[in-house]
């Protein structure tokens, strides 16, 4: 699994709680992070770098377990890995436009996932049924980046960018996956009105579907592994990865 840094294990608690007998190796390259303010030739760079050096440690699939980083990579990505199955992500727009017909859905993302055609094409899909008010928070990846899911800084941040949307909005696409750590903080901002969605489930069916249609699923005696690395290899860093894959949230 990869990610640009440590939102993605909000993917992987997922995977893991779905598919627990697999090995996981988790890497997350917060060096270069925030992937979401780069341009879209570096995001491709590094993506296809780090699934590089995953793929020549023989992993049997990859999970881009980060939005930005498959809007800017995935084809890329399984033109130069044919041989694995390569599983991407995007804001989980389907289900919240599909529960709230006629009604209006914040998609907070980063600003290049925002940018790129995979996402107009998305909103195209979706775009009679629903009013969709694209947001783009790449502050709200750093938060996240620095172990910082309550502050008053944070509160402050999600007040000015959502406050105007709290009477109105009927669902919030958390369409960054570093953005389900931000859950209760975002949920408090925009009240109980409305309806939070993220794709970390959606993914992990879908990576659980890919691996039994190639039938490389763990067998069912294997006992379920999870390595987490990152590119700022420190003692920190590493602590913070296995605090935010405890979290439940
Ligand atoms: N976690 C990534 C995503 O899902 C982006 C974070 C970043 O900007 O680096 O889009």
């Amino acid at each position: 699994m990869f990610d640009s840094g440590l939102g993605g294990i909000s993917v992987l608690r997922e995977l893991r709680a779905l598919m627990p007998n697999e090995r996981y190796l988790y890497f997350g390259d917060s060096a270069n992070a925030p992937y979401g303010t780069r341009t879209l030739e570096d995001v491709r760079a590094l993506t296809l770098r780090n699934i590089g050096m995953l793929y020549d440690r023989g992993i049997k699939a990859a999970v881009i377990a980060c939005n930005t980083a498959t809007s800017a990579a995935v084809s890329a990505l399984r033109e130069r890995f044919p041989d694995i199955p390569i599983i991407g992500m995007e804001p989980a727009l389907k289900p919240a436009a599909l529960a709230h017909p006629g009604g209006t859905v914040l998609v907070l993302a980063t600003p290049l996932t925002l940018r790129e055609e995979k996402f107009s094409h998305l909103m195209e899909q979706y775009r009679d049924g629903v009013r969709i008010v694209p947001l783009a928070c790449p502050e709200l990846v750093e938060f996240v980046e620095r172990g910082e899911l309550e502050s008053e800084a944070l509160g402050r941040y999600l007040h000015e960018k959502l406050d105007r949307y709290r009477a109105g909005a009927d669902a919030a696409v958390l369409g960054c996956t570093h953005f389900p750590f931000l859950r209760a903080a975002i949920r408090r901002v925009l009240g109980d009105g409305a309806a939070l969605y993220d794709g970390g489930l959606g993914t992990a069916r879908q990576t659980q579907r890919q691996l039994a249609l190639r039938d490389l699923l763990a067998p069912a005696d294997q006992s379920g592994e999870v390595s987490l690395e990152n590119s700022q290899n420190s003692q920190k860093e590493l602590e913070l990865s296995t605090f935010l894959l405890s979290q439940t949230t």
